[in-house]
């Protein structure tokens, strides 16, 4: 660590700090990940003090080449130049300093009009932007694959659960269509917090805004916000839009997590109703036979995570007065993690979905027990003007006497039935059969393969519509997941 006179803020202290109070407060180690935002920020503003006169014009100038330099060198080798720097106190001293050492003098005028705490958040905001791009990505590629999967399945029927008993007979393509659903809200979700995220708390100064004569709406347009922080001590102490992204990406990890439990029990031996693929699944150590769904596993396990990072910054803020306190430099840890682990989540699920096989004869069979089509008995009667509860309670009367004679609703003849009810006919048999019962639930959002269709026509207009808003906002890529990945910084 720097002694006390190479510290950028060294001025009033006398002592050298404690070697442990210098590694406890660095955030170097994590916050370097956001040197990319941390030079567009510094160039935007520099740009602004030229331009205001608050710096002269060729000082600005100086201090973007500089900046530009950096760039250029941190570009080439990341983990060298971190690497070199280890002892810096967070990303945005280090960038300082190194300016200083390639320009020399104007490099000190960079922090005019600014303090850390609207530079960090200012940062902040911007990699989190990238990251909100990136996961909305993920998640329209997801949900094609969704519903690539629904085109091909719609018409393949399979047991629906409640409670996880067969209900009633359903298409897997409209089970697939269901999970698409969930995957659009959390689209929706991320298009929503990304309107209050594109606030620009630069010019906030340390807490209470500035004695110089900045210009705001400039670094606002210049840097991609859509207005500037109305108050400058909410603008520094503000981390609800971390707090937001984290509750949006445990959502999406808790639908991952749920479809990935479906998944794994489908691919047991008791189910057998999807084939895992060699190049997504694990072999065991000791037991031959073994084929392990370890992704999906993975993917349940990971939303632990995802929601355990939610909750820390949760407690992290809810004690802290105004405006910018040390403890909210624990933001960013978590949220690294969470981004992280929700990027490659989403990829993998994707893959995973594509390269599974689908057991047919098993889903079909599955579907023919377990009285799954008691309620379609009932419907019968009810279409023949009986009242749904007496209907209902004739049917159950069969099924009662099916289980103790170990039939099912098929094998049962007409005199049998109309025991139960006289208006039971022979056509009940074809009206009973499983597929007649998927193919009648043609209500708006029902399972019938042809309702299925009509609401995949649906979703790829849906998909297309977020796409386009998409392109239309532009994507700051640059900024999204490079040294998010492959940092264990
Ligand atoms: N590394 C700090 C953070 O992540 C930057 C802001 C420091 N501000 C300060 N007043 N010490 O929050």
């Amino acid at each position: 660590m720097q002694s006390n006179k190479t510290k950028l803020w060294a001025g009033r202290s006398t002592e050298e700090t404690n070697k442990l109070l210098d590694e406890f407060n660095s955030s170097f180690p994590f916050d370097f990940r956001l040197w990319r935002v941390d030079i567009k920020a510094s160039k935007v503003h520099a740009e602004m003090l030229g331009k205001t006169g608050i710096i002269e014009q060729a000082d600005s100038t100086k201090i973007i080449e500089g900046l530009n330099s950096i760039y250029a060198e941190i570009e080439k080798d990341e983990r060298a130049w971190f690497e070199a720097r280890k002892d810096e106190e967070d990303i945005h001293m280090a960038i300082e300093r190194r300016l200083t050492d390639l320009i020399g003098e104007p490099a000190r005028k960079l922090h005019t009009a600014r303090s850390r705490n609207d530079q960090v958040v200012t940062d902040l905001r911007l990699w989190l932007l990238g990251q909100n791009y990136l996961t909305c990505n993920l998640l329209i590629d997801l949900r094609i694959v969704l519903t690539k999967l629904a085109e091909r399945d719609a018409e393949q029927i399979m047991p629906g659960y409640t409670h996880l008993q067969k209900a009633q007979p359903i298409s897997l393509g409209h089970h697939w269509l269901a999970h698409q659903e969930r995957f659009t809200r959390d689209s929706e979700r991320f298009e929503e917090i990304r309107k209050r995220l594109k606030f620009n708390p630069l010019g906030s100064g340390a807490l209470a805004g500035t004695t110089y004569p900045i210009d705001r709406h400039f670094t606002t347009e210049k840097l991609g916000f859509s207005e500037p922080c109305r108050n400058s001590l909410d603008a520094v102490s503000d981390r609800d839009f971390v707090a937001e992204h984290q509750f949006a990406s445990s959502m999406v990890m808790i639908h991952l997590s749920q479809l990935s439990e479906e998944l794994i029990l489908w691919s047991t031996d008791e189910f057998k109703f999807i084939d895992l693929d060699d190049r997504f699944a694990t072999g065991s150590s000791m037991m031959p036979q073994k084929k392990n769904p370890d992704v999906p596993e993975l993917l349940r396990g990971k939303a632990g995570r995802v929601i355990g990072n939610l909750q820390a910054l949760l407690i992290v803020l809810k004690g802290l007065p105004l405006a910018y306190n040390k403890d909210l430099q624990e933001d960013k840890e978590g949220l690294f993690d969470t981004c992280k682990t929700l990027s490659i989540c989403l990829e993998i699920m994707s893959r995973f979905l594509e390269s599974i096989k689908i057991n047919s004869e098993r889903l079909t069979q599955a579907t023919g027990q377990g009285f799954m089509n008691a309620t379609d008995g009932a419907d019968y009667l009810v279409k023949k003007g009986i009242s749904f509860r007496e209907a209902y309670y004739a049917v159950g009367q069969a099924v009662k006497y099916s289980v103790e004679n170990k039939k099912s609703l098929l094998d049962l003849n007409e005199s049998e039935w109309k025991n139960f009810h006289p208006l039971f006919d022979l056509n009940l048999k074809e009206y009973l059969q499983p597929v007649n019962c998927l193919m009648q639930r043609e209500s708006y959002g029902g399972t019938s393969p042809k309702e299925v269709k009509k609401q995949i026509e649906k979703v790829w207009a849906y998909i297309e519509k977020h796409r386009q808003t998409f392109q239309k906002e532009g994507i700051p890529i640059h900024e999204s997941n490079d040294s998010c990945r492959w940092s264990r910084l």
